[in-house]
């Protein structure tokens, strides 16, 4: 398969819109959604936005969050809440203001027609869910495509499987500690399914561990995968070079920016033994 392009084709704005719905989807996860402000740009799937967390000053650094999904009137994330800010984030009341820019960074490509195996873990889940409700799914099949989504998890709790729409023909589970789905990780269940059936790409979005997991399978298989990384981010816009990652071009090592070249990389252009773990 010739490996399609990445652009980064976001018209980001920045924007003060309310919290118009929240709910804890498990003890460190939770959902915040958005009213969809004026003016905001078409995000594909893989875009993020970068988030100030609203604590009167105390807050100088946005959180990148990725897009779970986007309609008319709002725009829905997932967050885990792992320090000060997205703990004061989750503590904002319906109504409450918040700030952010977006959408910033490339997508995965669109490939009508192919079979998509899409793994992910932990709030790697927001891209990959919005890809299936954009452009997998239906209209995948519509041109002969699949798109299945495997989603893995340490334990059942952190698979907010009431909180979806799940249609179990498209979607499989894996947990750690054996509660629901695959008993193992959510990687060996990708190995099983490729076995199982031919895929021309794989996406992965999630911890580290799970993408090096998921690089390793993809070339020894052969298969084209596209990766969106996560990285602490300062501007968020390619200027302030906090974010980069060494890639590889041919035998030449060049750094690429998470939040401007990516969020998603050709997995082969990365030099994976020294990605930043977050
Ligand atoms: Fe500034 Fe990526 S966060 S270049």
């Amino acid at each position: 398969m010739i490996r399609p392009p990445l652009v980064n084709t976001a018209r980001p704005g920045r924007f003060t819109t309310a919290v118009v719905n929240k709910a804890d989807l498990s003890r460190r996860y939770y959902l915040l959604v958005l009213e969809r402000p004026e003016g905001l740009a078409e995000p594909e799937p893989g875009m993020f936005i970068h988030l100030l967390p609203p604590a009167s000053g105390r807050f100088f650094l946005r959180r990148p969050l990725s897009i779970l999904d986007c309609d008319d009137s709002t725009v829905s994330l997932i967050v885990v809440e792992k320090g000060a800010g997205t703990q004061c984030l989750r503590r904002v009341p319906v109504g409450g203001a918040v700030d952010f820019i977006g959408p910033l960074g490339n997508s995965f490509p669109h490939l009508p027609g192919k079979r998509i195996l899409a793994v992910g873990g932990g709030v790697g889940l927001a891209p990959l869910y919005y890809y299936r409700s954009t452009w997998g799914s239906e209209r995948g099949e519509a041109a002969g495509g699949e798109y299945r989504l495997l989603y893995g998890a340490r334990t059942r709790e952190d698979l907010f499987l009431d909180r979806f729409d799940w249609r179990s023909s498209e979607v499989g589970f894996a947990t750690d500690d054996g509660t629901h789905g695959f008993p193992g990780n959510v990687v060996e269940l990708a190995a099983k399914e490729i076995e199982r059936a031919p895929f021309d790409v794989v996406f992965s979005c999630g911890p580290s561990p799970m993408l090096e997991a998921a690089a390793k399978l993809a070339r020894e298989k052969r298969i084209l995968h596209y990766v969106s990384l996560e990285n602490r981010m300062a501007c968020g816009m390619g200027a302030c070079r906090s974010c980069v990652v060494l890639s590889r071009d041919g035998e030449t090592e060049i750094y690429k920016t998470v939040c401007n070249d990516g969020p998603v990389f050709d997995a082969e252009s990365l030099v994976w033994d020294k990605l930043p773990r977050v």
